[in-house]
């Protein structure tokens, strides 16, 4: 018999209820983020937690973890009120947070890292270092990450990878995990969802933040949203739910997904000419992309597309490469990023805590100064102008605050991502580059991303995507360029853009 879905959590009789939150409330300054929130998890289950970006998601597993404090509220570990909160407490008790933002030892291997979840707690009982680090050194095998890396030394991906399987690694029995996927590849989300499930079989549950309503659908088995810092609903049966009841719970509302109409491009004069860029195992002959195209890039880790973004954006050392406008001339490629700025050429990093600027400066600041250093080669701002210009974009991209002077590390995972794109748009580039531009926002939010970006293409801007979502890379681009070994391995247009070819990479 299939039954309606019900949004609202009913509590089973079967389960034994492992952690449940009463009345919690936090308000943070004048800002409440969380209002009379009752929420349970039963033991042994998978429990999604959804909501839009700055709906409370992280603040609430932050007061479960111990990490922050509640303003109100009670927090009970196996039906008992837990007194006193804190993360020591919690750790103990087998609570474990998996934060937004990986937590990483720079100058620990990544086997070091991964053994970090263990040493405050048996400090004084027996260890037997040997046998952890050989499991430290097993668990790494097959995630492409070498046991003796050091950890400052790893792209975005493999230390999202390392926070993760910490973690798993930790013995915990409430794992919560704050977007663990955002950037995986399609094999690393596998692989984290078999850990995840073998855990979960021997009695592990988890707390699991995801926009992606797919891989809701695929692990969960319980859900909560949150909206607005309330509990908008729920289900003990997810089963039952199909991706647009979830979008239809986070955002209160159908959601209507962004198709860029499709462009032929072939006939179009190119735009930007690249020639020859070599940078370590990067190596691309030729690639001309025209006015107004969106070329998505993807392949594995280390396959060269974000490589490519780099070496264009001076980031990364090209040992050879020119680039060449359509009305410019031949120029080797920029050494710097200001020199990049200069010449029209704008990159979003995915690692937004190393390259991009998340500070204490505000909203406006951060969208306006790369701004400036891109017009440093001709005019300056104005304190009006870039007033004007930083309002623009905090509007379009629903940037949730309560004014843009507000620091941007305040802001939720979601909203800081909008800040920094907001950043690179506003420098008016010629070649854009972002990449994973919507990892970590909102279903809906989304949406607008892609149409800001299609409707800047109609400007005659040359966009270049590198994704690993493969619906991004369906709905929102022209051209598909799959990097394998440094080079562009096959090229996907129109109808040949399809999930089937894109999930299967290797
Ligand atoms: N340290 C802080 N100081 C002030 N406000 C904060 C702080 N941390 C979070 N907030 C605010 O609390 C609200 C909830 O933020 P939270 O990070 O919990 O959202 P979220 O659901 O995790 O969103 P996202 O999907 O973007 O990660 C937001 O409005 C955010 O700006
Ligand atoms: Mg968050």
């Amino acid at each position: 018999m299939t039954t309606a879905p019900t949004f609202r959590l009913e509590a089973s009789p079967a389960a034994r209820t492992v952690l449940r939150v009463e009345n919690l409330g936090k308000i943070y300054g004048g800002l409440v983020a969380l209002r009379d929130v009752d929420l349970s998890v039963r033991a042994g289950t998978i429990h999604g937690l959804l909501g839009e970006n700055g709906a409370g998601k992280s603040t609430l597993v932050g007061i479960m973890s111990g990490q922050r404090k509640p303003t109100s509220g009670t927090i009970y570990l196996d039906e008992k009120p837990l007194a006193h909160v804190d993360v020591q407490a919690m750790e103990k008790a087998g609570v474990f947070l998996v934060t937004q933002e990986p937590m990483i030892i720079d100058h620990l291997s990544a086997a070091e890292n991964l053994m970090l979840g263990i040493w405050p707690k048996r400090r004084f009982g027996f260890v037997n270092w040997r046998k952890l680090r050989q499991d430290a050194e097993r668990m790494l095998k097959g995630t492409g990450i070498a046991a003796d890396a050091r950890a400052g030394a790893l792209d975005a991906v493999a230390r999202r990878k390392i926070n993760i399987l910490r973690a798993m690694f930790s013995g915990g029995k409430v794992i919560i995990l704050d977007e663990p996927t955002a950037a995986l590849t399609v094999d690393d989300r596998a692989q984290l969802f078999d850990f995840m499930r073998r855990l979960k079989s021997e009695g592990v549950t988890f707390i699991f933040i995801s926009h992606f309503n797919d891989e809701i659908l695929e692990i969960c088995d319980a859900v909560s949203v949150l909206r607005d810092g309330r509990y908008a609903g729920g289900s003990e049966d997810v089963g039952s739910l199909t991706s647009e009841d979830l979008s239809e719970l986070v955002l209160g509302r159908g959601l209507v997904l962004f198709e860029r109409e499709k462009r032929q491009f072939s006939a179009g004069a190119p735009a930007v000419i690249l020639k020859d860029i070599r940078s370590g195992t990067l190596d691309v002959p030729s690639l001309a992309i025209r006015a107004g195209e969106i070329v998505g890039v993807t392949g594995l880790p280390g396959g060269g597309g974000k490589e490519l973004a780099r070496a264009l954006f001076g980031l990364q050392r090209a040992s050879s490469g020119t680039i060449t406008f359509v009305d410019g001339e031949a120029r080797t490629l920029p050494a710097h990023p200001a020199e990049a700025f200069a010449d029209g050429i704008a990159y979003l990093s995915d690692d937004r805590r190393k390259d991009g600027s998340i500070s204490q400066m505000s909203i406006a600041e951060n969208i306006s100064l790369s701004a400036e250093v891109a017009l440093a080669r001709g005019a300056f701002m104005n304190a009006e102008q870039e007033r004007a210009l930083s309002q623009r974009y905090f509007q379009s991209l629903g940037i949730k605050a309560p004014n843009s002077e507000v620091a941007v590390d305040t802001l939720s995972g979601g909203n800081q991502q909008k800040v920094c794109l907001g950043r690179v748009l506003a420098t008016k580039p010629k070649l854009l580059m972002l990449d994973e531009p919507t990892r970590g926002i909102d279903v809906g939010v989304k949406q607008d991303v892609l149409r800001i970006v299609d409707e800047l293409s109609r400007t005659g801007v040359s966009v270049i995507i590198i994704s690993t979502d493969t619906d991004e890379l369906v709905r929102a681009v022209d051209r598909v360029l799959i990097f394998h070994n440094g080079r562009i391995r096959e090229e996907l247009a129109g109808e040949a853009i399809s999930r089937s070819r894109l999930r299967n990479l290797g």
